[in-house]
């Protein structure tokens, strides 16, 4: 082996070193919303059914969905706000499939996750906002909070930026 190559890898690693610690320091320390591990065994809020265009959120939200909140939001989530940090609020969207008269549970499309922690997503009314694809735990798909998802839930200021509420 000569000299050249391996100054080289050295200089390539060095370079790539560089990079993914210029890419960390980019990205808000913490900010990224983790995945809700367990949510399923959180309590259950309320279900929803979009299955037409009729609805104007068919495109991005048709199916059926299930909203949870963990043991830190619910005293939150009966009253209807405000959240402490640490609550963690779960959509849980499945397609809705037709046949014989009924609608049935189908693939994941998407969980969409709020997460409050005011400090850390103080331009977003507090809340961390991120969707996984189907079933995945690393295939995120918010790239800007603030124009995907806080647009529309502004519009709840009244309850700290969330539609649901307990369903008795
Ligand atoms: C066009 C409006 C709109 C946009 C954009 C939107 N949402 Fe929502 N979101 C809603 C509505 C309406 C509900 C309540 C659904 C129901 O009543 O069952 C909701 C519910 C939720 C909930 C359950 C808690 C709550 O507020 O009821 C979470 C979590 C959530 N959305 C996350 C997201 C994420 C993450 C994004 C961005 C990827 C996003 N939302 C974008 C309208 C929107």
């Amino acid at each position: 082996v000569s000299r050249v190559p391996r100054f080289a890898a050295a200089a390539i690693a060095a370079i790539t070193l560089a990079a993914s610690l210029a890419a960390v320091a980019a990205a808000p320390r913490g900010a990224a919303v983790a995945y809700p591990e367990g949510y399923r065994e959180w309590t259950h809020l309320k279900s929803m059914a979009i299955v037409s265009q009729e609805h104007p959120l068919f495109e991005a939200f048709g199916g059926i969905h299930h909203v949870y909140v963990n043991r830190k939001g619910l005293a939150a989530a009966r009253a209807g706000g405000p959240y402490p940090d640490g609550s963690v609020l779960v959509f849980d969207l499945l397609a809705a499939e037709r046949a014989d008269g009924a609608y049935t549970e189908g693939a994941r499309r998407f969980i969409g996750v709020m997460a409050k922690d005011r400090r850390l997503h103080a331009a977003t009314g507090g809340w961390g906002f991120e969707a996984f694809e189907g079933d995945a735990r690393d295939r995120r798909v918010v790239k800007d909070a603030a124009a995907q998802c806080f647009h529309c839930h502004q519009s709840r200021a009244a309850n700290d930026f969330v539609f649901s509420s307990y369903r008795r």
